[in-house]
């Protein structure tokens, strides 16, 4: 790891709002996170593979009444948007330092309202690594509430293309499946799901700045 890394690395362990359970193990907010990290009883909604966090940092300062958690491996990254939301004193946000592979140590049946999956790695030669991949969800399925929903937002063909293979494979309900979302902002539901649909991240700035074409789907697993 490079210095900077270190650095970032050293000041966010020390963040209060900054979890980082042992891999493996059993976080100690499990079914409590409500209770007793954020001390309320509205909705959570996680972010996987969060990277500096622009959608759980973004939505959470939009919805102050809605519980948002940035889930990542790379802690030097998350420091980013651990920082923003402790200079923006938002209560509504947590960073959970896990693998999602080990995601149902963190959170019990039913525990998480939706989930965000922001430019996720296509993983291109490991399918079931991809974060949309059966071994996934059936993670997923478990810690999400009946009826709750996935974000994907990608500008990956290749990992959307596998998505979308798996969303009409397994007959997972979908709202939309757009292969160009910035086109087809029109078909969203509301002025509030187009705002939230521009927010921008690191990597979707990275790959528009190359060209990229960003697509979208919004999909339930039960
Ligand atoms: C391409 S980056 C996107 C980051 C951010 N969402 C963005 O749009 O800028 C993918 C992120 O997912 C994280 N990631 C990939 N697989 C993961 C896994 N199995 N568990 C935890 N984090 C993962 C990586 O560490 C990386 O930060």
């Amino acid at each position: 790891m490079g210095k900077d890394k270190l650095r970032r690395f050293a000041i966010v362990e020390h963040y209060p709002h900054f979890i980082q359970p042992p891999l493996g193990e059993k976080c100690s907010l499990l079914g409590k996170w409500r209770q007793d990290y954020f001390k309320n009883d509205n909705p959570i909604v996680v972010e996987l593979g969060c990277g500096k966090g622009e959608y759980t940092v973004g939505l959470a300062q939009r919805n102050p009444t809605i519980n948002y958690i940035g889930v990542d491996i790379k802690g030097a990254r998350m420091y980013i948007g651990a920082k923003e939301a402790l200079e923006l004193d938002l209560k509504n946000v947590a960073f959970l330092r896990t693998k999602v592979d080990f995601i149902t140590d963190s959170f019990e049946k039913d525990e998480v309202d939706e989930i965000w999956l922001t430019f996720s790695d296509p993983q291109r030669k490991k399918p079931n690594k991809r974060l949309t991949a059966k071994p996934f969800i059936e993670r997923y399925r478990k810690i999400l509430k009946t009826g709750g929903f996935i974000h994907l937002k990608t500008d990956s063909s290749i990992l959307f293309e596998y998505s979308e293979e798996q969303i009409k494979e397994h007959k997972y309900p979908h709202e939309i499946i757009s292969w160009n979302i910035y086109e087809d902002l029109h078909l969203l539901g509301s002025d509030e799901e187009r705002e939230t649909l521009q927010i921008r991240t690191h990597y979707e700035t990275l790959f528009t700045a190359k060209g990229s074409i960003i697509k979208y789907a919004k999909f339930r697993i039960h």
